[in-house]
């Protein structure tokens, strides 16, 4: 693989800090905006358990006046095959049902839903308007338990844009309490890797001991596909958010370096 630069890890006292840091990530590159609709810098958000306690506060950020919606675009990595942005189970269901303010957005036109179909030539114009908005400034990341970012799972090439894909067995397993009494879906529409490596600054979080080995693995185990996480190894401003049990299967010498 090409020229590895290590992510910045930073080892939190719990995974509640997340949500101040995030925060101000996010208020920095909203604040950072031209003059002229077309330039506001486009933010690109994870959907997920780790992000919730982050919605919560974004909604409240918004709702109390502290962050104008109007500051940024939004948009999201990925999408459950054929749900539209009202059904439950779908990501922009579950954004939206966190953060109210993003579905105004929607509204606006300042919040640019994956589309769901995965339709090539939508998919292709989606990617046309993340490049005419100048890029995703911010993207933030979860990883699954079998080293996924976005539904880039095990054995994903290092360079695919938005694509339509089939979820591994444990992706589906972790999504069941979504979709019961139903079954989880079996495609989605994601981000791919090159789409991910795209962003200017990309910010992973993880936190709990389920995500201690996806962790290790990302990012001191091989960079390849087998671990799609690595990927981020070959970005150059990526920073890393981890609770304690996140970050207990690190080994403590190599990490030395990169944890602050
Ligand atoms: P989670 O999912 O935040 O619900 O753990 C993360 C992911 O699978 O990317």
């Amino acid at each position: 693989m090409e020229h590895s630069a290590t992510p910045e890890v930073r080892v939190l006292d719990a995974a509640e800090a997340a949500v101040p840091f995030l925060l101000q990530e996010l208020r920095a590159v909203a604040l950072s905006s031209d003059e002229g609709a077309e330039h506001r810098p486009l933010i690109s958000f994870a959907t997920g358990g780790t992000f919730t306690a982050f919605f919560r506060a974004l909604d409240a950020e918004i709702q109390e006046g502290r962050l104008d919606p109007t500051s940024f675009v939004g948009t999201h990595l990925d999408e459950y095959m054929g749900f539209e942005p009202e059904r439950a189970g779908g990501m922009v269901h579950e954004l939206t049902l966190r953060c109210p303010p993003l579905r105004d957005m929607i509204a606006r036109g300042s919040f640019l839903p994956v589309p769901c179909h995965g339709a090539e030539g939508s998919l292709r114009a989606h990617e046309e308007r993340i490049e005419r908005a100048g890029g995703i400034k911010l993207q933030l990341l979860g990883i699954g338990r079998n080293g996924h970012v976005a539904f880039n799972e095990p054995g994903a090439s290092f360079d695919e844009g938005f694509h339509v894909t089939a979820l591994a067995e444990s992706t589906r397993a972790d999504a069941k309490s979504r979709f019961v009494p139903d079954q989880p879906p079996r495609r989605a529409v994601t981000a791919g890797l090159r789409s991910i490596l795209g962003a200017e600054r990309i910010i992973l979080c993880a936190f709990g001991s389920d995500k201690a080995e996806a962790v290790a693995t990302m990012l001191q185990g091989e960079i390849n596909g087998t671990c799609p996480a690595s990927a981020l190894r070959t970005h150059k401003n990526v920073l890393v958010l981890l609770d304690p049990a996140a970050a207990s299967n690190l080994d403590a010498d190599k990490a030395a370096d990169a944890i602050s």
